[in-house]
């Protein structure tokens, strides 16, 4: 066979509770269906270690090679409840067999029960959902939300405030509001009304106070008065940083002050992946809007915004709804998982799984220090930021060959993230035990040590 297009995993062999690896990853089985990928998808879709999934089941992943990893990926933080949950699997089964695939946006139940239970779980005021399929799909909405709210007092009021380095999506608007430059290349219109200011993430950007908010606004031109919206993830998921809580106090009198609404994009951080239910409460304030997807099914496409009435009921009848609106499977997928997380106290297990993998993270990789600028993140989320030697330049290439070893030891991880794509990021499953917990950081810590030695 010629050289194929995919770089192979440096295997290192092992058989543990959690793991196998026996043989070439990816086995040489997949390698002609790795090639119809290859042939038949864009090559955009060929950036992760080229492990085919077969199946996967609390936090393993199996290839159908009889090859098993301890999954620190969950996907992209999707499966908060674990990997195909049998409660999910009947829920999905039941309403598939009930008879009602697709409903549009004709009253269904269980749409409407998922609304429902989205609305009892988030705090007031936030107490009306509007579902949708992705996360990008909701933070345009909340794009839309916010302007169209300030329009209502004042038709000059409209410029979003989001974030360097931030992550929103991958249409349009979500990248208007992102802060990632290289992902935004192709627009060639931006709208001036648009505006990013430092994430206070106390590692690159080393200023945490709210004055460098104001103070960036100012150098923008921008005036508070004419903000109709803030926009930012809850923790910046390319480097699981989060903010220091004075900072988004400070930011909720701010926007109470000048009529701004504030969203905290959820999709990652939300359904306990921080070790609360929503990663806003690390913060202690309340946003205006929430966008939520990803761990909201721990499968299926479904998300939500989910906010302050006055402001949900912005659109009339008919004005802002989408085809696949709660699809019936979908949210079926959903309240099983939420049900789950719920039942299974998953928030609880992840504040307390989280304090073994920090802790652990901090001991295992303390070897390797010189070469990590940090580690951010709480509750079952990490971002292990790798640098150059002797300088804060993130280091990609290092990043991405720990990933691969890790991969080759039977870690599963996804492919390095956030600035510079110099992050490993680490996210298990909700459900994940302390043992298993350990055992991961220590293939991550062999992984580091076949990189950089012992
Ligand atoms: C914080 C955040 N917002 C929005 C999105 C976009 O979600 P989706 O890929 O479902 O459109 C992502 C995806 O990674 C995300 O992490």
């Amino acid at each position: 066979m010629s050289k194929p297009w995919f770089e192979e995993i440096p295997v290192h062999t092992v058989e543990t509770k959690h793991r196998r690896i026996t043989g070439r990853v990816p086995a040489p089985e997949s390698w002609p269906l790795l090639e119809e990928m290859h042939r038949y998808e864009p090559q955009s879709m060929g950036g992760q270690p080229p492990v085919v999934w077969d199946r996967a089941d609390g936090f393993n992943v199996f290839d159908a090679q009889g090859n098993k990893w301890l999954d620190f990926s969950s996907g992209v933080l999707v499966t908060n409840a674990g990997h195909g949950r049998r409660e999910m699997v009947d829920a999905i089964v039941k309403q598939a067999q009930h008879g009602l695939l697709h409903s549009y946006c004709f009253p269904g139940e269980p749409r409407i029960r998922l609304a429902k239970q989205l609305c009892e779980l988030a705090p007031e005021p936030l107490k009306k959902a509007f579902l949708i399929s992705t996360g990008s799909e909701a933070t345009e909405c909340a794009i839309k939300l916010m302007r169209t709210h300030a329009r209502q007092s004042n038709p000059k009021k409209d410029v979003i405030v989001s974030y360097t380095n931030a992550f929103h999506g991958r249409t349009l608007g979500a990248q208007m509001i992102g802060g990632i430059p290289a992902l935004k290349d192709w627009i060639s219109h931006h709208d001036p009304a648009m505006i990013q200011v430092p994430f206070p993430d106390g590692f690159r950007c080393e200023d945490t106070s709210f004055n460098l908010f104001e103070e960036s606004l100012a150098r923008a031109g921008v005036e508070p008065v004419n903000v109709a919206g803030i926009i930012t993830e809850t923790y910046q998921g390319g480097g699981a940083s989060f903010a220091p809580p004075e900072y988004f106090h400070k930011m909720r009198e701010w926007c109470d002050k000048w009529g701004a609404l504030l969203t905290f994009d959820e999709v990652q951080a939300g359904f306990g992946r921080c070790g609360r239910m929503w990663g806003f409460e690390h913060y202690g304030v309340v946003p205006d809007l929430m966008c939520l997807g990803k761990g909201i099914s721990s499968a299926l496409p479904v998300s939500a915004v989910v906010g302050r009435p006055d402001v949900m009921d912005l659109y009339p009848p008919g004005s802002m709804t989408s085809t696949h609106t709660g699809n019936p499977i979908c949210c079926a997928s959903a309240l099983a998982s939420i049900d789950v997380i719920l039942r299974e106290r998953l928030v609880e297990n992840a504040a307390k799984m989280g304090e073994v993998l920090h802790g652990q993270l901090w001991k295992q990789l303390k070897p390797y220090d010189a070469r990590i600028g940090a580690i951010h993140g709480k509750g079952l989320v990490a971002g292990v930021h790798m640098i150059k030697d002797d300088s804060l330049t993130p280091d990609k290439e290092l990043a991405h060959n720990i990933v691969w070893h890790a991969v080759g030891r039977g870690l599963m991880l996804f492919s390095p993230v956030g600035f510079g794509g110099g992050t490993i990021k680490i996210c298990p499953p909700l459900c994940i035990t302390e043992e298993a917990v350990i055992e991961g950081v220590s293939a991550l810590a062999d992984a580091f040590a076949d990189c950089l030695g012992k």
